[in-house]
């Protein structure tokens, strides 16, 4: 099966949670409990905690993202942070373009496109955040807008490139608020994702792109979401925070 040959991706986004020292203290708790996975897990933490992250989750099975990028590689950008600063770092992973920064930050597809090409440029592996709001599934163009959002997000990424891309398909009705997508949902959105990548890339290339889902995602329904064919994997909000509920979540992907 088509899913057996793409990597598995449980990352946890801590969001804006977490000082150093408490970040080291939940480290500390999740690599024992998730050292058995056989899905890549991967923690994206505030730029501040990515040093303890790094230096803590060196030698487990355990890897690190940040969670923002700016798309300059240097210069005069008051606050923010390059790709090349994340690599020097030992950073792997990084998200873009989030729901949260869209809604508060200003971000747009194009933005999340300059970041996403300068992540890729310098080594990083982004974690494309795609989805729709309330009013746009019940106007019924979640499928139209998420694949507008995949195609300006990869445009002038190269085939080699796409080979680091993750997408992540959270709906923002579902973010933060218990309220989870169906695995129907998910499915037919992760699925559709993958269509659109397949007419830029091929049908191969699409075959092992990972997609995961996020919003709401639980020790409780991660199961269920994640036996679905084009669900790769989650992107996980709260229950990152708790090293038991996201061991839990780690252990469901395994079976998946
Ligand atoms: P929750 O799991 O808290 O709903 O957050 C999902 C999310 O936004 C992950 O990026």
């Amino acid at each position: 099966m088509d899913k057996q040959n793409r990597k598995a991706i449980i990352a946890g986004n801590w969001k804006m949670n977490k000082t150093a020292t408490e970040a080291a203290a939940l480290i500390d708790e999740l690599i024992p409990a998730v050292k058995d996975a056989t899905c890549e897990v991967v923690i994206c933490v505030p730029f501040t905690d990515l040093t303890t992250a790094v230096a803590k989750c060196k030698g487990t099975n355990i890897h690190v993202g940040a969670e923002n990028v700016h798309f300059e590689k240097s210069g005069a950008f008051t606050g923010e942070i390059s790709a090349d600063m994340l690599v020097d770092l030992g950073v792997e992973y990084v998200v873009i373009g989030h729901s949260e920064r869209r809604q508060y930050f200003a971000e747009t597809d194009k933005t999340v496109n300059k970041r996403s090409r300068a992540a890729l440029a310098a080594g990083l592996k982004p974690i494309i955040c795609v989805g729709e709001s309330l009013t746009q599934r019940e106007q019924g163009v979640t499928e139209e807008l998420v694949r507008m959002q995949t195609k300006i997000a990869l445009n002038g990424v190269t085939a080699e490139e796409l080979k680091n891309v993750v997408i992540a398909y959270e709906p923002i009705w579902a973010i933060g608020t218990g309220k989870t997508a169906t695995a129907e949902q998910a499915q037919e959105v992760c699925a559709a994702i993958r269509k659109v990548v397949g007419e830029l890339y091929g049908e191969e290339a699409a075959k092992g792109l990972t997609v995961q889902y996020g919003g709401s995602m639980n020790p409780k329904n991660a199961e269920e979401l994640l036996s679905k064919p084009d669900v790769d994997g989650g992107l996980i909000g709260g229950a990152s925070l708790k090293a038991e509920q996201f061991a839990v979540i780690v252990d469901a992907a395994t079976k998946g």
